[in-house]
């Protein structure tokens, strides 16, 4: 990845955050004559995996024996086999969850002796599936244990404190000193300071802080009523930083300086394989079209989910695109791990830098459009296509892309931004269309080419902060099938850009309107015919056909914005949904 500062990001989202801040006395001397440890305390926000949202399947978790505490993100694959050996060995159990079987397991082998750090490092070797956890003793007060394995953690180094948790968020407020601790690494924090280990040989740890780039202004709400509002009237930002000195438009090159030391790689590349999930796979299909037209190079597009469990050809002729907003989502994570076993070069596009994805490819590109905390992801996918251009470029220019094409897509980049601030101009007609439409139950959001993913991506935002069923669908595909569904109460955003394909879409939405389906149409700033065939029009401005899609994900981010708000809807923290999904 880029070499870049690290920048974290705050959020107050449904995410299994722990933190533990553990303060020193302040005249605590850190020469070996142990301080006394003024606070140690542990929180978690859970995601439920195991059992149901309840007061006892809350963590922290104790055992039966003694008070140890523990609090954990992940799932323990092995957690029934555990629990039904700990049992028989008397120990009761009083929640549903996996995470109670560590606090009896580390109990357990505490019983004979064992120091706590030894205890969870033994416990932990036994632990089949993903952990981030913490693990404290009221009995030794004096010592906290935090280990990771598949589920992220960080570890804040304060003035006297330490602070851990999932994300960098809560800890920002604090310091910007930061510790990534490692898959299968444990740390122990004593008033002496911390000690990292790896967990199955015990071997030491030398680990170098990291300094956080984001302040805590960076993710507050900034007068915003929503962190989404705020990260959808951020693109503009967003998309110019994703560029921001990542080009020569005289000599038609991209400059991305996480990709150079692969470049030699890159150009032997024969084939793409790009992995994400939600949104981010949603920016993969556009990114597909974008390398099969303008580097020519052969492209698919798997859901991680998928990936990881298919038989993927493979070779080392192939490079795998990872794109993840978070860098920590399970699957696309599990999938690259794949990816590597064939010897694959594996390249990550990510936002959050220093995540598990950054760290785990060979090479890749950071989004840097900031700190999202919203759930839905908006300023992130804009990111990533402008990220994904960029990379087209790279690769096309190695290859059969002149100077004056790569020349051209990197000034019409550069002219983005003030075309998603025209279309953040339309929020108020948005926001009446939203008015209008927020009543029907079912939408179908419909797109051709570079704007299938729109309408695939469109169809997401709706669904996942308002809980209405949209569904993205090809508009070729409408007569096998969606069009049966489609009368007076069926309403479809149609994007219709004058593009390679305009004369097609036009054909198809009038099908639509022919069957008394209401049609808001995605149009071009300036075209005159579409205003006569849709009920409503949203306007985006022109740009090249492979960039539409950055600008038509913005007015549907606000129409979906607004109808959540109609319908009196958690934005930013929609239910069932977390920011980051860490498990499988
Ligand atoms: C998008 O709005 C959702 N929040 C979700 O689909 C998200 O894109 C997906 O979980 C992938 O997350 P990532 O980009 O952090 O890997």
């Amino acid at each position: 990845m880029d070499q870049e500062l690290w920048v974290g990001q705050k959020r107050e989202v449904p995410l299994p955050v722990f933190l533990i801040l553990q303060r020193y006395v302040r005249n605590c001397r850190f020469n070996g004559t142990p301080g006394t440890i003024l606070h140690v305390g542990i929180a978690h926000t859970r995601w439920a995996t195991h059992g149901g949202p309840t007061e006892a399947n809350a963590h922290p978790h104790s055992g039966c024996r003694r008070q140890l505490q523990v609090v954990h993100n992940g799932i323990i694959e092995n957690y029934a086999t555990l629990k039904e050996k700990l049992q028989k060995a008397g120990h009761v159990f009083k929640s549903e969850t996996d995470t109670e079987v560590l606090a009896h397991l580390f109990e357990e082998i505490l019983a004979d002796g064992t120091s706590l750090p030894q205890a969870v490092r033994k416990g932990l070797q036994q632990v089949r599936g993903t952990y981030g956890v913490l693990v404290m003793d009221p009995a030794a007060p004096q010592q906290l244990i935090a280990a990771r394995h598949g589920s992220p953690l960080v570890v804040g180094v304060g003035d006297g404190e330490f602070i851990i948790a999932s994300d960098i968020s809560p800890i920002i407020e604090h310091t910007s000193k930061v510790v990534y601790l490692e898959d299968g690494e444990m740390a122990t924090i004593t008033p002496a300071g911390m000690q990292i280990v790896t967990i199955a040989s015990h071997q030491p740890v030398q680990r170098e802080h990291e300094s956080v780039e984001w302040t805590v202004d960076d993710v507050e709400r900034g007068g915003y009523a929503h962190y989404m509002l705020k990260e959808i009237f951020e693109q503009p930002a967003a998309v110019a930083a994703a560029q921001q000195g990542r080009s020569i438009p005289e000599r038609g090159l991209a400059k991305l300086g996480g990709l150079e030391l692969v470049a030699e790689r890159l150009a032997k590349v024969q084939r793409v394989t790009i992995i994400a999930c939600g949104t981010a796979y949603h920016a993969g299909l556009v990114g597909e079209y974008m390398l099969e037209e303008y580097a020519g190079i052969p492209t698919e597009v798997m859901v991680a989910s998928e990936f990881r469990y298919r038989k993927p050809v493979l070779d080392e002729g192939t490079a795998v695109i990872a794109i993840s907003q978070s860098g920590e989502t399970a699957d696309t994570i599990a999938s690259i791990q794949e990816a590597k076993q064939k010897g694959c070069l594996v390249l990550g596009i990510v936002n959050v830098v220093g995540s598990t994805i950054a760290r785990m490819t060979d090479a890749g590109v950071y989004l840097h459009v900031g700190p999202e905390i919203g759930v839905a992801s908006t300023k992130a996918y804009t990111g990533m296509l402008t990220v994904l251009a960029l990379m087209t470029v790279t690769l096309g220019r190695q290859r059969q892309m002149s100077l004056v094409t790569g020349n051209r897509i990197i000034n019409e980049l550069k002219a983005l931004p003030a075309k998603i601030e025209q279309i953040l101009t339309q929020r108020a007609a948005i926001a009446k269309l939203a008015e209008r439409y927020q009543a029907y139950p079912n939408f179908l959001y419909l797109g051709r080419k570079y704007n299938f993913p729109s309408a695939l991506e469109g169809a997401l935002k709706l669904k996942e902060i308002s809980y209405v069923h949209a569904e993205g669908y090809p508009s070729g595909e409408l007569k096998h099938g969606p069009l049966a569904m489609i009368d007076a109460n069926f309403p479809s955003v149609f994007f219709a850009p004058q593009d390679s394909v305009y004369e097609k879409s036009l054909s198809n939405l009038q099908e639509l309107r022919a069957r008394g389906g209401p049609v808001i149409a995605v149009a071009t700033a300036g075209d005159e015919h579409i205003g006569k065939v849709a009920n409503d029009v949203i306007w985006i401005p022109k740009t090249l056909e492979m960039l539409t899609p950055i600008l038509a994900a913005v007015p549907l981010q606000l129409f979906a914005y607004e109808v959540a708000l109609l319908r009196n809807c958690e934005v930013d923290k929609p239910r069932n949904l977390a920011k980051s999904v860490t498990v499988e």
